[in-house]
């Protein structure tokens, strides 16, 4: 072992004015949902073009909202990609629909645009795509083809904000887009998330459930001016952000660019010093223009001299002291999933193959080039060494 100190795959960066806010919100006497709230929302709003954003308790909790108020009957299909944390899958079973898998393209690792077509039924009623690590899906062809069949899109951008493609901030434009702000995320509130859409009619369903069910008029009713009086209209759940996580966002927002900045430079300089090193495979850009948010920076382990699979690796940057992340197995694999759709793990195969062999590098803004460095070295040693050699110096 070695003395120096764990280097996690990811960790927020707060600012004094964050923290400062929290206790401020803390010492108000309102610390749930409420003004601070109020102020992200319009904050998101903005940042998205000036469209509606409606705080969440969490991402996962967003796109099961998005999926109901689009009203999804028994066997309606959404189509989505295997290689997601499984909150994207969970949220379509969830709010009572079947999930429909369309396989990655290997390069970029989102979704195939070339086999979406052939996924889709008369029982589809909606596309759910993932910007996997923060780089965009090829929007254009995809709503191309909701509009031709007369879909609904909810954009899973867990890992997207702030990226963009061709040159429109995603969550400006399109149908519904969920964020996440998870720790690990290139923004965060502790935990939590919004919805961004521009129909009003989602917008008004997705209020009422996240509070359950109560009618907005009477939401403030705590308030001088709310009411005591509400009616409820329908039966809603209780994942409402609470002002104590807004405080945080309010000021993680305005960093949002710079953070994506930072993380950018890293991931450039990750691509360059590992563009040469066969044992791995670097993420691939499309030929499309896009920012990408570079929420991970994710690669493959291939045959290496040292002969370490996916688990080894991990366990040997971690007797390193460097955390490396697991985005993700691929979803069709797990027990209930199988069971319930049939699914045969070769009926994906390049979600298979990558799911099997991925792993996230740490980067976070804060990461320092000296660590990014030594990163790169202790994969190049570990991935290169012979095991009784490396067992030797460790
Ligand atoms: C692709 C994707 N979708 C959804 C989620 C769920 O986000 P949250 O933790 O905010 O519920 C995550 C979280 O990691 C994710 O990676």
């Amino acid at each position: 072992m070695t003395d120096t100190p764990f280097l996690p795959f990811a960790k927020p960066d707060l600012s004094e004015e964050a923290i400062a806010e929290v206790v401020d919100c803390l010492r108000s006497g309102w610390i749930t949902t409420g003004p601070r709230v109020k102020k992200f929302e319009e904050m998101l709003g903005s940042y998205h073009g000036g469209r509606t954003a409606l705080c969440v308790s969490s991402a996962t909790a967003g796109l099961q909202l998005a999926l109901l108020a689009l009203n999804l009957e028994a066997g309606d299909e959404v189509i989505t990609t295997p290689l997601t944390f499984v909150a994207t899958l969970n949220t379509i079973v969830l709010a009572g629909g079947k999930p429909v898998l369309v396989d990655i393209e290997p390069g970029t690792l989102n979704m195939n645009m070339d086999r979406l077509e052939q996924a889709i039924t008369q029982r589809t009623k909606v596309i759910m795509p993932v910007h996997f690590a923060g780089l965009p899906v090829d929007l254009d062809p995809l709503y191309a083809l909701a509009e031709k069949h007369g879909l609904r899109v909810v954009e899973d951008c867990a890992h997207a904000i702030g990226a963009e493609y061709k040159g429109k901030r995603i969550g400006s434009f399109g149908d519904i887009q969920v964020m996440s702000f998870h720790p690990n995320k290139n923004m965060t509130t502790g935990e939590g998330g919004a919805v961004i859409t521009d129909d009003p009619v989602v917008a008004q369903a997705i209020e009422r459930l996240r509070f359950h069910g109560i009618d907005r008029s009477a939401f403030n009713r705590f308030a001088k001016f709310g009411s005591q009086e509400y009616d409820v209209v329908m039966p809603g759940y209780k994942y409402n952000m609470m002002d104590i996580q807004a405080a945080l966002g309010i000021h993680q927002l305005p960093a949002l660019d710079g953070f994506i900045d930072r993380r950018t430079r890293l991931a450039n300089t990750y691509l360059e010093k590992l563009k040469s090193f066969e044992a791995i495979s670097l993420p691939m850009a499309p030929d499309y223009p896009h920012r990408h948010a570079w929420h991970l920076f994710t690669v493959t382990i291939g045959e290496n001299p040292a002969g370490l699979d996916r688990a080894g690796f991990i366990q040997a940057m971690k007797d390193h002291d460097i955390g490396i992340g697991l985005h993700y197995p691929a979803v069709h694999l797990f027990a209930w999933y199988r069971r319930q759709f049939g699914w045969q793990a070769g009926d994906f195969p390049a979600a298979l193959d990558v799911g099997n062999r991925i792993v996230s590098l740490p980067l976070f803004p804060t990461l320092a080039l000296a660590d990014q460095q030594r990163v790169i070295d202790t994969m190049r040693h570990v991935l290169t060494e012979t095991p009784a050699r490396q067992k030797k110096e460790i």
